[in-house]
Order: C-alpha cells, then structure tokens, then sequence
C-alpha cells in the first residue's frame, strides 16, 4: 500500500550506495587520512566553549565571515552546506522540476544524477573520450542541443582523476544558457581554481568541501561562491539551521588552520604521484593520471583483486564489470604505511613477485 503512494521517480531511484565495514585502511571515500592529530586537539577545545543548548548560527556568519577572508570575496557570495551534496541539492531544488534538464559528463561523481532524480529532473550524460578525458566538442555540441537548466562539471573529476583546461570551462560558462556548476572538490590537490570567476559570470556557481583536502568529512561542510544575486535565489531553499553548531566549530578551526593542512596536502600530492609510478609498473594495472588524492585503476581480475582487499580490511572502491568504469577500482591516497599495504596486497592478488618499493 505505502509503495503506491511513493512518486514515480522516487520508485525507480537508486540510492547512494556506502559500504560500512572495519577496516584496517579505508581508501574507499577520498577521504583525507592523513590529518594532523593536533587538529582533534584544537577542535576539542574550542568545543569546550560552545553553547550546545542552542541553535547554531544558521547562515554560519562566522564561517562565511573567515572564507570570505580568505578567499577574497564578500560573506553575501557564500553559501555553506552539511557537505557539498547539500548545495548539490539545493541548486537543483531552486531550479530543477519535472520536464527540467541538467548536463553532466560521465563518468562522474554519482550525486548530480540521483539529486536531479529526486527533484523530479532528468539528466542529460556526455560520455568522457579517450582515457577519460574531456571531450569538449560533444559536450558543447550536446549543451546546444538540449539547453540544460544546469550544467555540472567536476574539476578534477571523481573518480578518474582528469581536468578540464580554463579556457573551456569558460567558453561552457559563455555558451549556456542557464547555470553552471564547477565542482571543486579536489581543487587542493589540483590548484587551478575558476573562483576568480564567479564576479564575471552571474550564470556560475563554485562547489568546495572541506571533506576532502581539509580532512574534515565527518563534520560535513562543504560550501558554494556564486555572485550575490545567484546566492540570494540559493538562500530561499537552504533549510534553517542545517549546519550544526560542533560542525561550524570543526569549520572555523580547520580554516585557522591552513597552513598545518597546506603541508599535509603537498605529502599526498606527492605520495600519490609516487603511487602513480609504482602502480603503473605493475603488469596489469593501468593507471589514469589524477588530479585528485585518489588513482583510478584499470585492473586485470578486478573484482578477484578487490576482493582479495577487502579480505585483508582494506576498502578501496570497486566499480562492478559493467559500464565505462568496467573493472576499475579508486584508490584514495592514505597514510605512507596504508599505501604500502595496498601495494603489497595488490601484487599478491595479481600474483607478482618482483620488488616494487613505495
Ligand atoms: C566531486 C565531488 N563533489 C562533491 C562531493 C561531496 O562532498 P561532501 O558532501 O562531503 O562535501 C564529493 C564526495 O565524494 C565529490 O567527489
């Protein structure tokens, strides 16, 4: 009886899938593993000081207050979200309904698709080219074609790694007619930004989290830049109070502390451009160059291999035998030690013996 009632597109959604399971190294969310004790430290401290008895600041002033700071752009051209996925959503529910288009390219990160599905939208997916690379030409073509409300670009993409050059995404900016979206999730393991942008093109609106680089994905905070008269619209769909006020701490203690997590970023860019080589001569693994602190892989006995992983308590993700990311696996940077496991576990499941030193 309950079914009956449930709308059509929500009948036929598939939802977000996460494996919880213990682990010895879980590599499986691009998470940042690698984050200073010391952070905990200053984070429980300034907790020591909150008023937990009431509702936290619900347009997170103090948060908007310090980015805009930092980032060199007004409080009233921030919007911030329990996680990116929220401002995902909101820009959907703003200006997404039945009959409504967005553009993505695809592969990529999977909540565009399923947001858009729940506001009642379809989605509208370019395939990536070569090796997973751009293919602007198609993208443009297709964007002509379908005048899509919304269009999604990742940079760099989850989860293969590849990035969009500037001046394209400025030429998609110029060409829509309707909002673009620039995903920045892993801007700090890639450094070129287009949030110098959002003051030129009132059609734009950037996406960060400090989930990843910032290592701070269990407080959820992810945050949007548009121009003021973008961010007003985004304003009347954000729920009241969504960022709760041990989060908002989290926040503003990770940002005071950037210089701390600059260093621990550069490691992982380096860590992973290791990874990268030694992967890269183990027969039967192809590796895509990443932007990211994750390694897309190609893998011979890909499901046997992640397997023989996840035997050993280390979660990496695995994309199924079907589909452009047939016998894949994402591996998220670790810890030095997390990434020499999967190594060793890696040749074991592919049955190589020679020395490979990480
Ligand atoms: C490209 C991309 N965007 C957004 C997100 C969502 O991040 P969060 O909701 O933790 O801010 C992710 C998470 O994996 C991602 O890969």
């Amino acid at each position: 009886m309950i079914s009956n009632l449930v709308k059509e597109n929500i009948k036929s959604l598939i939802p977000y899938e996460v494996k919880e399971c213990e682990t010895v190294a879980k590599l499986d969310a691009n998470e940042n593993n690698n984050v200073d004790y010391l952070l905990n430290q200053k984070i429980a401290k300034a907790l020591m000081e909150l008023k937990v008895n009431q509702y936290p600041d619900t347009d997170c002033c103090e948060l908007r207050r310090i980015l805009g700071k930092q980032l060199r752009l007004s409080p009233q051209q921030l919007l911030i979200g329990c996680g990116s996925d929220q401002i995902i959503l909101m820009i959907l529910q703003a200006f997404i309904g039945a009959g409504d288009k967005i553009l993505i390219h695809t592969p990529t990160f999977g909540m565009y698709k399923i947001s858009t599905q729940i506001v009642g939208g379809s989605t509208i997916e370019v395939p990536l080219g070569e090796d997973f690379t751009f293919d602007y030409y198609n993208f443009v073509k297709v964007m002509k074609k379908e005048a899509p409300k919304v269009v999604f670009l990742t940079n760099p993409n989850n989860p293969t790694g590849g990035v969009i050059p500037r001046e394209q995404i400025i030429r998609i900016i110029e060409h829509a007619n309707g909002i673009v979206v620039i995903d920045e999730a892993y801007v700090e393991f890639y450094g070129e930004t287009v949030l110098d942008l959002v003051n030129y093109y009132p059609n734009l609106i950037v996406l960060r989290t400090l989930s990843k680089g910032y290592g701070l994905a269990g407080a959820r905070v992810g945050y949007g830049v548009a121009s003021k008269e973008l961010m007003g619209i985004l304003y009347k769909v954000k729920p009241p109070y969504n960022i709760g006020s041990l989060s908002q701490v989290a926040a503003k203690v990770c940002l005071e502390n950037k210089e701390m997590l600059d260093r621990v970023i550069k490691e992982i860019i380096i860590e992973r451009d290791k990874m990268a080589d030694v992967l890269s001569d183990i027969p039967d693994i192809k590796v895509y160059k990443s932007h990211g602190n994750f390694l897309l892989c190609k893998v011979g006995k890909a499901k046997e291999v992640y397997q023989h992983l996840a035997d050993h308590k280390v979660l990496v993700r695995y994309f199924g035998e079907e589909g452009p990311l047939k016998g894949c696996i994402r591996i998220t940077i670790g810890t030095k030690e997390e990434n020499q496991l999967v190594v060793k576990l890696l040749m074991e499941a592919l049955g190589v013996t020679k020395e490979i030193a990480v």
